[in-house]
């Protein structure tokens, strides 16, 4: 009895895990805008800013606090958070009441990359402590390991994680950070990786952003589907590096992508044009389309790009990126996007119909700009 009672638990957790993330993960994390200065009552003003604010509505639910929540552990090798967070399953609860997910971090060496405890020989520990505090998803940052284990032994280090967190029975994203070592996104799925980094940290600068989103991801597009995406870093929208025109360029990018998206900027204190990026439901569309396709380059005339994703229900994203410092005229050839006939262009941005064309659809282009199409059927 005991036994099939194990099975059938098994089983149950085999399924809600390949219910997880079967589209990109969206919600918040604290490090792009807080670093090291982020506690509970931070978190929980951010939470109820996700709500407010219509974030939650438009699909980010996960709220993930990243490195310096960790605390010593006690005498049975328990870990406890710092001061800064006095209670973390009162705040799980609390992100809960909210209709929220929350999220935590942690890395396989003896310390975070901010110089925390990490979870190194406390694994099935840490897991079974993020479950019974009511956490729904881990980024585990390789950080220290580096002085613990090879480079090699990564696999298996991050399937010991992979198999406590599934032990636990509670559904819990796992969201891998090593930066795209050793190919990542060819074993990433295999280790029970929900997601992973592709790249090294992004920054809030137009450089950092498009060298990641253009020329990081190319050729990753067969790697990513429903359950295990590439992750080219959190979002910095909204955080003040770049412009508004580029920050949309950002979104669009990351849409095309199929990235994660995790807002990384306050909530709390959004302007109307980062809440208007961030929340645009016809891009988030885009990112979060049920077939699970990652985009890819279709063309690249110097500067200019235009990038293509195949939709669902048979319609497809176009975007015509200009990387340039001038604004371009740009065109979407149907011949190179696999087109014919006529088709509807509607401009995702603008949020209008550009009415029916046929052969080929034009448009001007701001300088690190750019327009998003989705053309039917
Ligand atoms: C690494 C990660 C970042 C962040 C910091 C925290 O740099 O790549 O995303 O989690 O650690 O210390």
């Amino acid at each position: 009895m005991k036994r099939i009672l194990a099975l059938a638990m098994f089983a149950c957790a085999a399924l809600a895990a390949a219910d997880l993330a079967s589209t990109p993960p969206m919600g918040w994390n604290s490090w792009n805008r807080f670093h090291r200065d982020i506690d509970d009552a931070t978190v929980r003003a951010v939470a109820k800013a996700m709500v407010t604010s219509g974030m939650k509505d438009a699909g980010y639910i996960y709220v993930n606090i990243d490195d310096t929540w960790e605390g010593t552990r006690d005498a049975q090798g328990n870990i406890r958070t710092n001061e800064k967070f006095p209670d973390m399953k009162a705040l799980a609860d609390y992100v809960h009441s909210l209709g929220l997910k929350i999220g935590i971090y942690s890395s396989p060496g003896p310390r975070t990359c901010a110089g925390y405890e990490g979870s190194y020989k406390h694994e099935v520990q840490d897991a079974n402590m993020y479950a019974a505090w009511g956490i729904d998803y881990l980024k585990y940052d390789w950080c220290s390991a580096s002085r613990v284990y090879q480079q090699a032994d990564m696999q298996d280090v991050y399937t010991k994680m992979g198999n406590a967190l599934k032990a636990t029975g509670r559904p819990i994203v796992y969201s891998l950070c090593q930066y795209g070592l050793n190919y990542v996104w060819k074993w990433g799925p295999s280790v029970g990786g929900n997601l992973w980094r592709t790249t090294g940290d992004i920054q809030d600068s137009w450089r950092s952003m498009s060298e990641i989103g253009f020329d990081k991801q190319a050729g990753l597009e067969k790697y990513s589907g429903p359950g295990h995406w590439n992750d080219p870093d959190m979002l910095e929208i909204g955080n003040g590096g770049m412009t508004d025109v580029e920050y949309r360029t950002h979104m669009s990018l990351w849409s095309m992508l199929a990235a994660p998206l995790l807002a990384g900027n306050d909530i709390s204190t959004m302007t109307e044009q980062t809440k208007e990026i961030l929340m645009n439901r016809e891009v988030i569309a885009i990112d979060q389309d049920t077939l699970g396709k990652q985009g890819y380059r279709v063309t690249k005339d110097g500067q200019l790009e235009v990038w293509k994703r195949e939709l669902s229900n048979g319609d497809i994203a176009v975007g015509l990126f200009n990387r340039g410092p001038e604004p371009a005229r740009m065109t979407a050839e149907w011949s190179v996007l696999g087109l014919s006939g006529e088709h509807e262009v509607r401009d995702l941005w603008a949020h209008a119909s550009r009415g029916k064309h046929s052969d080929s659809y034009s448009a001007e282009v701001d300088a690190h700009g750019v327009v998003l199409l989705r053309i039917a059927k």
